[in-house]
């Protein structure tokens, strides 16, 4: 896949005043998340086995324990047929994105931005390129489930076109509810919408 420039249209005073979690983040996230933006580099690649260990960082910055994929589940997605696996790098790995294909239906199975990289468009640009990818397979429409309080991915697939399509209760454990979304109709690249 060509690597897909990202974030070179963002400035860095705009993104830092409007992030919620920046007052939680340490002077070393933040300079990280300076030198992302600065870079403009970040692009997005199909992931190798050499990016597992990179992929476990992720995992455990993403999601709590109870929740985290493990190694072997991640080699399973990284060496499975109709499997699209994306990375997205700056100087490090900075996102995920996992999705599973059959005949015309895509599962968008697993997407993770690292905490410093956050609101700097990563998550959409792995979402973009994962549809576009699913599309060019032959998929015609990508399903998703999503925790129901998980605001931060609710709003991204929403403004990129996913609607929701049912809710489920207790999905994740008792008391914890998803959200099935789907987008329809692959028939172009995804754009964002407006807010
Ligand atoms: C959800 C997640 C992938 C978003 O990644 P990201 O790179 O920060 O997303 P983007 O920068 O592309 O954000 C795109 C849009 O989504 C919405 N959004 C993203 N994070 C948000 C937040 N914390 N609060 C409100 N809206 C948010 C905004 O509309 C944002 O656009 P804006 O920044 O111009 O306002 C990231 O927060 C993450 O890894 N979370 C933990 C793992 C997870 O929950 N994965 C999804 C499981 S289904």
């Amino acid at each position: 896949m060509t690597p897909e420039a990202i974030g070179s249209d963002r400035t860095s005073t705009d993104r830092t005043s409007t992030d919620p979690t920046s007052s939680n983040r340490t002077s070393t996230d933040q300079a990280s998340s300076d030198q992302i933006r600065k870079a403009a580099q970040i692009s997005i690649s199909s992931a190798r086995m050499v990016d597992l260990d990179a992929i476990l960082a992720l995992e455990r910055g993403g999601f709590p324990e109870s929740e985290q994929w493990s190694r072997r589940s991640w080699e399973g997605e990284l060496l499975g047929e109709r499997r699209t696996v994306l990375v997205a790098r700056a100087h490090q790995t900075v996102g995920v994105i996992c999705l599973q294909t059959v005949g015309p239906a895509a599962d968008l199975q697993r997407l993770v931005v690292a905490p410093r990289a956050r609101r700097l468009g990563v998550g959409s640009a792995l979402v973009r390129a994962g549809v576009d990818a699913v599309r060019h397979l032959g998929a015609r429409t990508v399903m998703l489930e999503v925790g129901y309080e998980n605001e931060p991915a609710i709003a991204l697939y929403q403004r990129l076109g996913f609607e929701q399509r049912a809710a489920r209760a207790d999905y994740y454990g008792p008391g914890q509810h998803a959200l099935i979304l789907k987008m329809y109709d692959l028939q172009d690249p995804p754009r964002m919408t407006e807010p």
